[in-house]
């Protein structure tokens, strides 16, 4: 069996700073786990922040590192700053995304290549090095969308952007097994950050809350349990996709 304590552990957050991520961040520094708090934009320096100081009021260690995880480079930079600062990472969650609700017609070049470069090269490259950095007996997990599970409108770049999670998790999986290492995306239902809401309406947002359990999105405080088992007693679960979304969609 896989040692199933974050205590002294390492934790990498790509996105830790605010909303899902920094949720997380909090929970796995209560849990004994230093962490390095990924953010990628000025205006998230302050959330960072708060996130560090919420970790070290824990009782552990946090660092913040900005970093454009499209760049390969900045993914190096911030497992290299695991590395020197705490010795070596067992746990890296990627929780970094985009969102476009937008119609194919209308979609740009430019939008296409900005959605892709960050739901699936930045996702891509941050398992990769991921694999590279992590010690044996860690735990890889990507963030996507029950979107991956839906047949629907709009999401084309987004959805579509995701995609690809399931298959580089899949072949991560394989890869890194020799090493004990478990890699799996969480795919959670529309959730009830502000990374959701500019792209829809009110009538889709109350049809989105009608589609789950007891008539509401899904809370960044349902997801966070999950990352938090899979990042300890569910370490059997790899190469999988998990839809925790109160039965929005399944497969
Ligand atoms: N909210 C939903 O409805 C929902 C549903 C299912 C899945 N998800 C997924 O859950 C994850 C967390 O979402 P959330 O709702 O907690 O929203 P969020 O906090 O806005 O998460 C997105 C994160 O990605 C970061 N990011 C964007 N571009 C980046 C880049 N080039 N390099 C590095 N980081 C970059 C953002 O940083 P800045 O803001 O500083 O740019 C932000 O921290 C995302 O992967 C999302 O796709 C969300």
């Amino acid at each position: 069996m896989s040692e199933q304590s974050l205590r002294g552990k390492v934790a990498v957050v790509g996105g830790g700073a605010k909303n899902l991520g920094g949720l997380l961040s909090a929970r796995l520094g209560e849990a004994g786990a230093k962490v390095v708090v990924h953010y990628h934009g000025d205006s998230s320096a302050p959330d960072a922040e708060k996130t560090v100081e919420a970790v070290r009021g824990a009782g552990s260690e946090a660092v913040a590192v900005q970093g454009d995880l499209t760049r390969v480079a900045e993914v190096r930079t911030l497992f290299d700053t695991a590395v020197d600062t705490f010795g070596g990472v067992d746990v890296a969650v990627n929780t970094t995304g985009m969102v476009l609700r937008k119609p194919i017609l209308e979609t740009s070049e430019e939008e296409y290549d900005r959605m892709f470069a960050i739901n699936a090269k930045a996702a891509y490259f941050f398992i990769q090095e991921a694999g590279r950095r992590l010690n044996d007996h860690g735990k890889i997990i990507s963030l996507g969308t029950s979107l991956l599970a839906a047949f629907t409108d709009g999401y084309s770049t987004y959805a579509g952007g995701k995609a690809p999670l399931e298959h580089f998790t899949r072949a991560a999986a394989k890869e890194f097994a020799d090493r004990g290492i478990s890699v799996n995306t969480v795919a959670p239902g529309p959730m009830d950050t502000p990374f959701f809401y500019p792209q829809e309406t009110p009538e889709r947002v109350r049809f989105h809350q009608s589609q789950a359990l007891g008539n509401q999105l899904t809370r960044i405080e349902d997801i966070v349990p999950v990352i938090m088992f899979l990042a300890t007693q569910g370490w059997w679960f790899t190469g999988q996709t998990l839809f925790p979304n109160g039965g929005y969609t399944t497969r």
